[in-house]
């Protein structure tokens, strides 16, 4: 059976009380960590299959082209440590290349970890499965339970665009003191055209809406919001100035968000910011990865030049 360390304990007052606080600022927004529970993870599954949204896809490409750059600069052998793993796919992927010893999956939605390491260890029982349920939004410290390290980190998807590059040199910082003189594996989307990215993040399926008004579920279960679907559009935004897409709920209509100890007035046409997908030049996010004291940085790209996937050394000390 894989282990599973839980660190997410569903504090639920503080849970509400960054809700609220997030509604009540001007604009009002809510993090994008919200969007993924069970439905929310599914939701952005299923956005990764849809022939507009791209970065799945490279990144598997570039991915599959130099896994054998990547295992060199890697070894074999190792701990990996999975950051927002959902379906764990991706690092299920490097296994066979990797040679795992230990695989540690971290992930906020907890049970939908839970499934996917039951059925990884059916495929892999050959390696130890750690799940770890938690919040690394605010920074990587990984429990003493998992040991000295090194840790090879592996963090795909661009998931480091929800973050603003000053977020992100904050972060990454914590990871490189986290991987204990390991390495960080990270893919990362570059800047393209403005109209493939708008396309990428509003779908004419109108997935990526689903998945952002589900936003508005997630307020109403655990703030207790009233939030009527319907009031609410989904709407991204490119801003070029400093590459990143927006995600936003527009009220359809005058209204007020009301829950217990709170309301928040939204006029119609207002928005809650609910995500920024950064998008990154290879040579400034090189830089970026240098600032939080990484080294030996080695890039790789597809042929659309689309995305980026980097290797880089934590720096000892
Ligand atoms: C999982 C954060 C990388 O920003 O592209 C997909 C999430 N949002 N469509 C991204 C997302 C809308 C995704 N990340």
């Amino acid at each position: 059976m894989p282990q599973f360390i839980s660190l997410h304990h569903e504090d639920s007052a503080a849970v509400r009380r960054e809700l609220a606080a997030g509604l009540c600022e001007r604009p009002p927004r809510v993090s994008p960590k919200y969007l993924y529970d069970a439905l929310g993870s599914r939701l952005f599954e299923a956005i990764t299959e849809l022939p507009e949204y791209t970065p799945t896809r490279a990144e598997r490409s570039i991915v599959d082209t130099h896994l054998g750059d990547i295992a060199a600069a890697i070894g074999t052998g190792g701990t990996l440590v999975d950051l927002g793993a959902g379906n764990c796919a991706k690092a299920a992927r490097l296994f066979d290349a990797l040679q795992p010893r230990r695989y540690v999956a971290v992930d906020i939605a907890v049970d939908f970890l839970r499934d996917a390491l039951l059925a990884l260890e059916f495929r892999h029982p050959e390696v130890e499965l750690v799940g770890l349920g938690m919040d690394f939004s605010a920074g990587l410290v990984l429990p003493t339970e998992l040991g000295e390290g090194p840790f090879t980190v592996l963090y795909p998807g661009s998931s480091i665009g929800n973050f603003t590059p000053d977020e992100a040199l904050a972060f990454l910082r914590s990871v490189r003191l986290a991987c204990r003189g390991g390495g960080l594996l990270i893919g990362v989307d570059r800047v393209r055209d403005a109209t493939s990215l708008q396309l990428a993040y509003d779908d004419p399926l109108q997935v990526t809406a689903a998945f952002n008004r589900n936003l508005l579920r997630r307020l109403n279960q655990l703030l207790g919001t009233d939030a009527r679907l319907e009031d609410f559009r989904h709407l991204a935004v490119y801003d070029v100035q400093r590459s990143r897409i927006e995600m936003h709920l527009e009220a359809l209509r005058d209204l007020t968000l009301s829950w217990p100890g709170g309301s928040c007035p939204m006029a119609a046409g207002e928005r809650i910011h609910t995500e920024n997908s950064c998008k990154y030049e290879p040579a400034d996010f090189q830089a970026l990865l240098e600032a939080a004291g990484f080294q030996d940085v080695q890039g790789w790209t597809d042929a659309q030049r689309s995305f980026s996937v980097f290797h880089a050394r934590a720096a000892e000390g």
